[in-house]
This record gives C-alpha cells, sequence and structure tokens, in this order.
C-alpha cells in the first residue's frame, strides 16, 4: 500500500464536479486517509507550487489554485501515486485519454481540474502541507 495526495482544483469544485471525483476515488479502490474543503491563499499556492516558480505560467497557475474553494485528499491504495495519475490523464485534458477526469472535466491545461502527487515522496510532503498535525484515519 501507498499514499498520494490528491486536490480537486477550483475549476472543478466551480464547476460542480466534486461528488463525481470523489464517486471515482471510491470506485478506483482508494481509501481516504483524510479530506478538506479549504481555500488557498496566493502565497500558500506560491509554495505549494514552488517545483515550478521557473516556469512561465507560474503566477498564472498560482493565482488560479487560490481562485477559489478546492477540496483536498490524502488517499491510499497499491501504487497509488502512478494509479491516480493514470486516473486523472495527461495534463492538457485535449491529450487525456478517454474516460480520464481531465478529459472529462478539465477546461484547459491550466484549469485542470485535478492535481496528483508525481512520487511517493513529493505525496508525503504535500500531504503533511495540508494535513500537518492532523492524524491519518485508517
Ligand atoms: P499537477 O501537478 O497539477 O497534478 O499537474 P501535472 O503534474 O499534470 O502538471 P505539472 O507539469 O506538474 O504542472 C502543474 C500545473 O501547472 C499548470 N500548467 N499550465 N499553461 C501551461 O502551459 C501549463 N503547464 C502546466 C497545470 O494546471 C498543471 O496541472
Ligand atoms: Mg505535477
Amino acid at each position: 500500500m501507498s499514499k498520494t495526495f490528491i486536490m480537486i482544483k477550483p475549476d472543478a469544485v466551480r464547476n460542480k464536479h466534486v461528488g463525481d471525483i470523489i464517486a471515482r476515488i471510491e470506485k478506483e479502490g482508494f481509501k481516504i486517509l483524510a479530506l478538506k474543503y479549504t481555500k488557498l491563499a496566493e502565497t500558500d499556492a506560491k509554495e505549494f507550487y514552488k517545483v515550478h516558480k521557473e516556469r512561465p505560467f507560474y503566477g498564472e497557475l498560482c493565482k488560479d489554485m487560490a481562485a477559489g474553494p478546492i477540496v483536498v485528499a490524502a488517499l491510499e491504495r497499491e501504487n497509488a501515486v502512478l494509479h491516480w495519475r493514470d486516473v486523472i490523464g495527461a495534463t492538457d485534458p485535449k491529450e487525456a485519454k478517454p474516460n480520464t477526469i481531465r478529459a472529462l472535466y478539465a477546461e484547459s491545461k491550466g484549469a485542470n481540474s485535478v492535481h496528483g502527487s508525481d512520487s511517493d515522496e513529493n505525496a508525503i510532503s504535500e500531504i503533511t502541507f495540508f494535513f500537518k498535525g492532523m492524524e491519518l484515519v485508517n
């Protein structure tokens, strides 16, 4: 078993896809260890996505991530990081395979409905970023 961190981004919350995305999480066999509805300050978004700070889209990305409420969760499953990335599909919804979350719900490459950790190590640090001090239910 391994963990991943996922976010339902502001565009998907605004477009009322929270219920469908959580249903998909359960259908894919993930166990929810922690779940929160919250909103990022732009400074927190900058910290969360600091690996991208040299990229041209960094400013817009941080602004978009702080534009409205989000849902964040810590999930557990066999091969959690890779499985979630398969379920969400390519970063650009135009390139995402049919029935992936981004193919179904994303508006654009910037407003692409969900986030997923890209490694086990980053999963732990992203879970800590949002759920520090909170015991993960098991
Ligand atoms: P995420 O981290 O959100 O799960 O997305 P990802 O791994 O598929 O993509 P990544 O390269 O980590 O990029 C992070 C987010 O930045 C936005 N982005 N915009 N306008 C652009 O060219 C561009 N490229 C990336 C996307 O919202 C992407 O999810
Ligand atoms: Mg990424």
